[in-house]
């Protein structure tokens, strides 16, 4: 078992390269399967959901190959198996792409539910209905935990979406990309993300256009070849280190962004009092005086994105006044916020809404990461506060941040990852 151990209080200044975006990544990976040839993929982040992708494919049948740090290799012609089994998917909550894809290319999937962070219910019933739109047969009840998805030949179809649903559009774009005909998908999500894997499959020979926008029309193609393509960079990484400079009043140059996929999350913190400056794909983030209260709510993207929404929420507990944060993505959020709380917040959860009283400062204390976003908050917090803090569970950290502590060690900040012992490990 590991922790962090910060001591706060310092500002940050310096550098930070962001990495590869996770929630693009965990989709291409499995679209991979899709393809007649050897795919070489580019600006593949190092975190922990990326291995779990990699292992999945390997127990497919799939030879995968890093060729350096940041760029795999992957063929897919000879996957075998069209199972993932439940050691593998409980790991990791994109697992779930490998319906879409297994059932676009064999025409038949099977996958244990997924896992991942836990933040309130996560329906897959809107991948489903796509998958049976198509035509392929999804038993209604979960059998042994797995879901299986069957089709002999997958028929283009108009889908309404009737959540926005990333995970779904995604899903489904997989399914349709060789389905016989049109696929029509209403009220798609616009995520980067989205548009990314559209690129990606588009490279590989798919036709779909639309991306980025709530149609998508994805006319089935027969055959998918392998090419290389370079991940889009991580939006939610770079808001994260643009919330890290304004929380230390520090002064961070992030390089390696799209400031376009950065708007919502510059805007608020320009709200707050930060200077956000924009130049060519790097972003500078400078806060000199007092942070600002305000209002936040999460919307799908164009809007403030929900993965923000715990990092962002640290600044308003500092901030000089009262501020309502709204999740209207996720039911259950805000966990985060009795730890929070542990290190001298003042906040009230009620629901999907949370309401901070800012303080002056956060005391280090003893924490944890409840999920992926949560954790990295915690990470702020700790960064920001006077003393120690300890961090637990960072594996659901590790799962979303590469290089997380060494890259905040190179701007200055005291933070380390302390092995501990398991209260469970036999004694010698
Ligand atoms: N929903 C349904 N039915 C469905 C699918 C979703 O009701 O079939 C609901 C969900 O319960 C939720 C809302 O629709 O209330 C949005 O869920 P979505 O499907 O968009 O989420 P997801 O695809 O499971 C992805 C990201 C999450 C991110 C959300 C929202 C990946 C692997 N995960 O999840 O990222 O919070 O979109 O933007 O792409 C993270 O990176 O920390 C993370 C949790």
């Amino acid at each position: 078992m590991s922790r962090y151990r910060i001591e706060g209080g310092r500002r940050l200044v310096g550098e930070v390269t962001i990495g590869g975006a996770k929630n693009a990544a965990v989709a291409v990976i499995p679209a991979v399967v899709l393809s007649d040839g050897p795919c070489r993929i580019e600006n593949i982040p190092n975190i922990s959901d990326i291995f779990v992708s990699f292992d999945i494919l390997k127990a497919l049948g799939a030879q995968v190959r890093m060729i350096n740090k940041t760029t795999v290799e992957i063929d897919p012609r000879t996957i075998c198996s069209h199972v993932v089994p439940h050691e593998l998917a409980r790991n990791m909550r994109a697992s779930y792409y490998f319906l879409g894809s297994l059932l676009g290319k064999f025409g038949t999937a099977k996958v244990s539910l997924p896992g991942g962070c836990n933040f309130g219910v996560r329906p897959i019933d809107q991948h489903l209905k796509g998958f049976t739109a198509l035509g392929a047969s999804v038993p209604a009840m979960i059998e042994n935990g797995m879901i299986e998805a069957t089709a002999t030949q997958l028929i283009g179809n108009s889908i309404y979406l009737d959540v926005v649903s990333v995970g779904a559009t995604i899903n489904i774009m997989l399914a349709a990309v060789k389905a016989r005909g049109i696929t029509i998908l209403e009220n798609a999500a616009k995520e980067p993300h989205i548009v990314d894997v559209a690129n990606f499959l588009n490279a590989m020979g798919a036709d779909i256009r639309g991306a980025g926008t709530d149609v998508i029309k994805i006319c089935g193609v027969p055959h998918l070849h392998g090419t290389t393509y370079s991940i889009i960079p991580d939006q939610i990484e770079a808001g994260t280190f643009m919330a890290i400079a304004a929380a230390t009043h520090g002064d961070l140059l992030i390089k390696n962004v799209i400031p376009k996929h950065l708007e919502s999350i510059s805007a608020k913190l320009t709200e707050m009092g930060a200077q956000v400056e924009e130049i060519d794909d790097m972003v500078r983030v400078t806060m000199d005086g007092p942070i600002k209260h305000c209002n936040v709510k999460t919307m799908p993207h164009p809007g403030f994105p929900t993965d923000m929404q715990p990092q962002i929420a640290v600044l308003l507990a500092l901030s000089d006044g009262t501020s309502i944060v709204t999740d209207t993505v996720w039911e259950n959020r805000f966990r985060y916020v009795d730890e929070l709380r542990r290190m001298g917040a003042q906040a009230q959860v009620n629901g999907k809404v949370a309401v901070f009283e800012g303080v002056p400062m956060l005391t280090g204390a003893p924490v944890k990461a409840y999920d992926l976003r949560a954790g990295a908050a915690m990470v702020i917090a700790g960064l920001a506060a006077q003393g120690i803090t300890e961090i637990d569970d960072v594996h659901y950290i590790e799962r979303g941040y590469e290089y997380f502590i060494e890259k905040l060690r190179a701007v200055g900040a005291e933070i380390r990852r302390v092995e501990i012992p398991s209260p469970f490990a036999r004694r010698a």
